[in-house]
């Protein structure tokens, strides 16, 4: 049985003091937490001073962007390299508000995947298609491209370290999560397109997080289903009440799903 992930997306949110009191928060109230792996994703520019408060816990410290390159003039930008020297070993890649609010394409988001991978960075890849899409009843033909190109030419030993967030953009920050029955058909469609291409072993030790409204009341019912194994949390992850409670609900799901 796969640990749970539960990871927070911080986004462009919190002061500096703020961000370190959320930290040592979670840190403290998740000491005896053994069945959720945990993860935060704070700024950029907080992550020196986080690494600091999360050193020697079991949260995992993740940027929330980086870009392609190793190094060079890419002013304003921030490499796998930089990020890993500062303490992170996650990184979420392909968020839709990097590709919708910022353009990055398919083929931006492989060069980071692969890039992240060359620093043995931990990648959490984002897909998800909009209302429109969902409308027009293309949501596997969109997440099927996305994981095509998302992934091209990356290798089997690679893939064993990437986590994949399904995040459909209509379910982001906007207070309408997906049903669990809606998110499950997608995780279990995302499942078999990693089946197909990497094999069984892969695909049912991968984990397939759900993220888009996530809080307290709802991660119950989403992590019953077969096929989602975690979250990523965006607003329920800002107040240490409501990430705590989803950890403590994700701590109790796993006993429950072992008896399966
Ligand atoms: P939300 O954000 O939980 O605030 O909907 C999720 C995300 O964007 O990762």
């Amino acid at each position: 049985m796969k640990k749970p992930f539960i990871a927070g997306n911080w986004k462009m949110n919190l002061c500096l003091k703020d961000a370190i009191t959320l930290a040592e928060t979670i840190k403290t109230k998740t000491e005896n937490v053994s069945n959720v792996d945990i993860g935060i994703c704070p700024s950029f520019v907080f992550l020196g001073d986080i690494a600091k408060v999360v050193k020697g816990s079991n949260i995992r410290l993740g940027s929330q962007n980086m870009h392609s390159k190793e190094s060079g003039a890419y002013t304003g930008e921030v490499s796998g390299q930089m990020i890993k020297d500062i303490g992170c070993s996650h990184v979420i890649i392909g968020h839709s508000e990097r590709r919708h609010v910022f353009g990055e394409t398919d083929e931006f988001i492989n060069k980071k995947l692969k890039s992240a991978f060359s620093f043995q960075l931990a990648p959490i890849f984002c897909v998800g298609e909009t209302l429109e899409e969902r409308g027009h009843g293309k949501t596997t033909d969109i997440i099927d491209n996305q994981l095509r190109e998302g992934l091209r030419d990356i290798n089997y030993e690679n893939i064993k370290t990437l986590t994949i967030a399904y995040e459909p953009v209509w379910a982001i920050g906007t207070g309408k999560s997906a049903s669990p029955e809606q998110a499950n058909e997608v995780h279990t469609f995302i499942r078999k397109f990693i089946t197909k291409e990497y094999g069984e072993e892969i695909a049912e030790g991968m984990v397939i997080q759900y993220g888009g409204s996530v809080k307290p009341d709802n991660i119950n019912d989403l992590l019953l289903q077969t096929d989602i194994d975690g979250a990523l949390t965006g607003g329920a992850s800002l107040e240490s009440e409501s990430f705590l409670k989803i950890i403590e609900i994700a701590d109790k799901i796993t006993a429950v799903k072992e008896v399966y």
